[in-house]
Parts: structure tokens; C-alpha cells; sequence
């Protein structure tokens, strides 16, 4: 359809997942994190899911750092599985394997043997950590009253100055790429993909969520 094609790659990749975007938003265990009425166990039951992810797509990143493409995205300023280690132990948690933590890990395996499939999948959680995540990151310092950053590693990227920035830099250099139109229609694809492999992470958690639930925001 002309209508897509003559959109940017990343204009592309947001209005695709659009509306997969705010089904994330509106999941039952997403809003209430939002709205700060996560407990501790639920927000420790969010990061253990989210550790072996980011395990397997940093592993993943690291190895296609020979696809030219990958490389263009790739930045050590981004990697966040040891500040999710570090925060999982300040909120007593631990890593869990899950059938939706399994399906999104061997999803981003997969990825090795297509590199334009990767790139969707880094787009997908680090442009999403660069955004909502900085209001969750903010919610939880004013609910759980943290100092000096405490429990909320994730959010913090000490190697990047300006968020907003960043991204628009993350999104001209995903534009930049030399991609066809069928490679451009994957990673759209894929993104569709990466925001439903979350959302079996976040139906696990809202099946658990009457017991993370907390009364006051
Ligand atoms: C309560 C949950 C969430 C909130 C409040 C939220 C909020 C936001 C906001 C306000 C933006 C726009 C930022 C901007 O334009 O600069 C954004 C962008 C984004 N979010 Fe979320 N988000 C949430 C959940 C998620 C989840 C679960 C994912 C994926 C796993 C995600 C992925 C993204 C991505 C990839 C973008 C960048 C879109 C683009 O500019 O291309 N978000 N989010």
C-alpha cells in the first residue's frame, strides 16, 4: 500500500503497533503498575519475567553485532539486564521462567537467523523503556518513596543524557537503514509480535494481580 510505504521506517513501526500499544497500556497488570497499586511481590513478579527477556536479547544482540543493520542500533548505553538484576534483588525477587517468558525468549532466539527481526524486538522494549517506562520509574519512586534510586535501575540510563533525544536519534538511525520493503513489512511484523509476546507476559501477571494488589496509589 503506497499509504505505508511513504512512511519512515519508524513512523511505520509506531503506527503499526499502535493499537497493540494500547492494549499494553490498558492490560489490567500495566495500569495498575501506572496507577502505583502494585505491591512489591507483583512489581518483583514483573521484573523476574523480565530478566531472562532481556538475558536472551542482549545474548542475541551481541552475536548479530556482526549485521551491519544491528550494529547501527545496538549501544551498550542501552543494556539493561544487569540493572534488572540489581533491582530484582532490591525488591527480594527472583528470575522466573514462565511459558509466556519462554515463548518471548526462544521468539528473540529465533532472531539470529534474521537480523531485521531483531532490530524489532530492540525497538520494541527500548524505545518503550525510554518512554512509559520512565513514568513507571516514577511512579514507583514516589509510591514506595525510594531514595538515591533505589529498586528503579531500569529507568535510569547514566550513559544517556537526554532521553527525548536519544530517541529521535534511535529513530533517524533506524530510518537511515538500508532496508527493502519486504524487510521494512517484517519488522513491522515483528513488532506485532515482540508487543504480543509482552502481553502474554502481562496476561500472567494480571491472572496473579488480586494478590499484588495494593489499596492506597
Ligand atoms: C503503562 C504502560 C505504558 C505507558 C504508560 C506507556 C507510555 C508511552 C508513551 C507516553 C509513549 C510516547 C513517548 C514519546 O512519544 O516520546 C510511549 C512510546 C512507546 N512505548 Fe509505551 N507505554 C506503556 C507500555 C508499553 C509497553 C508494555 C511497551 C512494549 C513492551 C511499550 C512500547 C513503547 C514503544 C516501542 C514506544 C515508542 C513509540 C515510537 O515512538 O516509535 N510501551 N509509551
Amino acid at each position: 500500500m503506497t499509504a505505508v510505504t511513504s512512511m519512515t521506517l519508524s513512523e511505520q513501526l509506531r503506527s503499526g503497533s499502535a493499537a497493540e500499544h494500547r492494549r499494553a497500556e490498558s492490560s489490567s497488570f500495566m495500569a495498575a503498575l501506572a496507577e502505583g497499586r502494585v505491591n512489591a511481590a507483583g512489581y518483583a513478579a514483573y521484573l523476574g519475567r523480565l530478566l531472562p527477556v532481556y538475558l536472551q536479547l542482549e545474548e542475541v544482540g551481541a552475536q548479530l553485532n556482526t549485521d551491519e543493520r544491528v550494529r547501527q542500533l545496538f549501544d551498550v548505553a542501552l543494556l539493561r539486564s544487569s540493572a534488572i538484576a540489581d533491582d530484582l534483588h532490591h525488591w527480594g525477587g527472583v528470575a522466573i521462567d514462565s511459558p509466556a517468558v519462554r515463548a518471548y525468549a526462544e521468539r528473540i532466539h529465533q532472531t539470529l537467523a534474521d537480523p531485521v527481526c531483531y532490530l524489532a524486538h530492540h525497538y520494541t522494549r527500548y524505545l518503550g523503556d525510554l518512554s512509559g517506562g520512565q513514568v513507571i520509574g516514577r511512579v514507583l519512586e514516589r509510591v514506595f518513596q525510594l531514595s538515591d534510586g533505589q529498586g528503579t535501575a531500569f529507568y535510569r540510563f547514566p550513559q544517556i543524557e537526554k532521553v527525548k533525544p536519544y530517541k529521535d536519534g534511535y529513530r533517524s538511525r533506524l530510518d537511515a537503514l538500508a532496508l527493502t520493503e519486504d524487510e521494512q513489512a517484517r519488522a513491522v511484523d515483528e513488532v506485532r509480535v515482540a508487543f504480543a509476546l509482552n502481553q502474554g507476559l502481562f496476561d500472567e501477571l494480571t491472572a496473579e494481580l488480586p494478590t499484588y494488589l495494593t489499596h492506597t496509589a
